[in-house]
């Protein structure tokens, strides 16, 4: 197939880029390098060993999104652009509203309009909020608590009503636990702009001395260890299961949505122990308050997925860890390095 990829230079887009091209699809990627760099391409053809196609777009650009598709000839479109920090959406509503809903509208509209009837969303799990009931499956209630999480709603609803009133559109919402990890490869990672939001890049710039301290927001949940619980799954495993979408969207009329998670939980701490194993450096952290808008406590129930796309998340935590690490390590200064 001939697939279009928004986002492709971001960290979960390149990497789902290799697997593509490894399979032998042919890859037609926008970014507006809003949150990555044109770099990253050489990346993506040096780990697949074929090039792609890349255009500079913002797909906020109605008539740039048309031209996009006027010349394109897809098969299918995966839409990675968006962003994607929950703190930054309780700050700045709009900008995730303009961004993740705005953009989604001028991709759903044209891909009906050129008749690219297979579309592959990244969504999250952040859609189900603080949910009442785990592991949470694909029947759990959405019920989201940060901007963020209403702007996937949305978009997962417009394909949604996209997919009832056009029979042959087909769309597959991939609901993303939390990816972390690098391509094995070394040359493909998270690349976090300025202060890292998550949890993995902040911790590995504490690893290797970029920064003196993690804080973990909040000590005082109600969970084993007192902090939250998330579903980290490798970003490479993710990425693979674009592959299986693609086949399904191929072969599946209609909206349906799907978790992408491993099933197991980890709490802060937990993944401070295993970054401390994967990177053999001290990790001093703080406990501070709880941050806005977080869950306490989500994992997968990625039965679907396992059955349906036939994927199942096969990384560890040591090995996710241990990837993400390699990536920062090459990346850092020849002095951070060594010490
Ligand atoms: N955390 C800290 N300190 C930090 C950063 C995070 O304690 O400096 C905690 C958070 O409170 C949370 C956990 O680590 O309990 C994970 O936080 P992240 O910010 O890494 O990820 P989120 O669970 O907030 O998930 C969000 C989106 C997902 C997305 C994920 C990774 O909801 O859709 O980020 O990008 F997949």
């Amino acid at each position: 197939m001939r697939v279009l990829v928004t986002g492709v230079t971001g960290y979960i887009g390149s990497h789902a880029a290799v697997e593509l091209l490894d399979v032998g699809h042919d890859v037609v990627g926008v970014d507006d390098f809003s949150a990555s760099s044109p770099s990253v391409r050489a990346a993506i053809e040096r780990a697949a060993g074929r090039p792609i196609e890349l255009h500079e777009l913002d797909l906020r650009n109605r008539a740039a999104v048309n031209c996009l598709f006027d010349k394109g000839n897809f098969d299918a479109v995966i839409h990675f652009a968006g962003r994607k920090f929950v703190g930054e959406s309780m700050d700045r509503p709009v900008r995730y509203y303009s961004r993740n809903v705005g953009a989604s509208i001028n991709l759903a509209a044209a891909a009906q309009r050129h008749r690219v009837e297979k579309i592959v969303f990244s969504s999250s799990c952040t859609v189900y909020g603080n949910p009442a009931q785990l592991p949470v499956n694909e029947a759990t209630p959405v019920a989201p608590v940060s901007p963020y999480g209403r702007t996937k709603v949305a978009v997962e609803d417009l394909f949604s009503d996209l997919c009832a009133t056009d029979p042959n559109m087909s769309v597959l919402s991939l609901r993303y636990f939390n990816p972390i990890g690098a391509h094995p490869s070394g040359l493909l990672g998270e690349v976090p702009q300025g202060t890292p939001n998550n949890l993995l890049p902040y911790v590995m710039q504490v690893a290797a001395g970029q920064r003196s301290t993690l804080s973990v927001f909040g000590g005082d949940y109600d969970t084993a260890d007192g902090t939250c619980i998330r579903d980290y799954v490798h970003v490479v495993d993710i990425a693979k299961a674009h592959v299986r979408a693609l086949d399904y969207v191929d072969h599946v009329r209609g909206f349906d949505a799907m978790n992408l998670g491993t099933g197991r939980g980890s709490s802060v701490l937990e993944i401070i122990t295993a970054c401390r194993i994967a990177t053999r450096r001290d990790i001093p952290y703080q406990i501070v308050d709880r941050r806005a808008g977080d869950a306490a406590v989500i994992f997968a129930d990625p039965t679907r997925a396992n059955i349906d796309l036939g994927w199942r998340a096969e990384a560890n935590l040591t090995q996710m860890c241990f990837d993400h690490w390699r990536f920062e390590r090459a990346h850092l200064a020849p002095e951070a390095q060594a010490s």
